[in-house]
């Protein structure tokens, strides 16, 4: 990924219709009921990962991996292990968000090192930093960490795509054992969530409506509820 991206979306290159604001695209997010299978462009699909490769994780290990569902039979034999959602057949192409339990491992090395390369840590004891590192994850619960993880990166993903005008509907309605067997993905995966992206069929759901702040958040201490200015 080029070093000064500062393009990511199709349309913003391409100087096309521009893109939604993030504040547009945060309030009109909608999880999408029905797709209509207007075929995703894949520089789109590839604009969606490169948000998602561009979320922050623990130390940078990027520990997130996607499975890009675009042939058909696939998608079926993904909906066999996802409860018969329709949508998964619906929608022209289906994102499996995974984390192989020890991939991050794998790739830590390269990590480190293009981290350093440009400047992002100290170039000295490249192995203790990354020891350290693997050793401060390893007091957590992997398989949270890696939930974790998938998931912010989803969450980029899912808003790079309504930024672009395309719509989602993020999934965890599905059996993981089952989407490893139909997909074949070795037995020490996580498999964490799957994310739908076309065209909605029909008008958007309602806005299910959100916890008012002063339900979620807090000032200074959880015993005083958010104000709301
Ligand atoms: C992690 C996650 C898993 C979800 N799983 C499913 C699912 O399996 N099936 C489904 O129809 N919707 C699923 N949803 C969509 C939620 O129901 C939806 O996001 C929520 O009702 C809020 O609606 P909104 O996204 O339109 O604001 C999921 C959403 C998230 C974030």
């Amino acid at each position: 990924m080029p070093a000064n991206s500062t393009q990511l979306f199709p349309s913003f290159r391409a100087g096309a219709n521009g893109v939604k604001p993030l504040e547009r695209a945060i309030l009109e997010r909608r999880a999408t009921p029905h797709f209509d299978g207007t075929p995703v462009p894949d520089e789109v699909i590839e604009a969606v990962l490169l948000a998602g490769a561009h979320a922050p994780s623990g130390y940078n290990f990027q520990p997130w991996r996607f499975l890009v569902l675009r042939a058909e039979d696939r998608r079926a034999a993904l909906r066999r292990a996802a409860y018969d959602e329709a949508k998964i057949t619906e929608a022209p192409v289906v994102i499996v968000g995974f984390a192989p339990s020890d991939g991050w491992k794998k790739t830590a090395d390269e990590v480190f090192a293009e981290c350093a390369r440009r400047g992002a840590i100290p170039s000295q004891n490249l192995d203790q930093q990354k020891q350290q590192a693997v050793a401060f994850v390893e007091t957590m619960s992997v398989t949270a960490w890696l939930n974790r993880h998938v998931m912010i990166a989803f969450t980029h993903m899912m808003l790079a795509a309504e930024v672009m005008g395309w719509d989602t509907a993020p999934m965890e309605g599905f059996k993981p054992a089952a989407v490893r067997s139909e997909l074949a993905l070795p037995y020490d995966v996580e498999v964490i969530a799957l994310l739908a992206i076309g065209r909605a069929k029909g008008p958007d759901r309602a806005f299910p409506g959100r916890l008012p702040l002063k339900t979620i958040a807090f000032d200074n201490t959880v015993d005083r509820p958010w104000a709301v200015a």
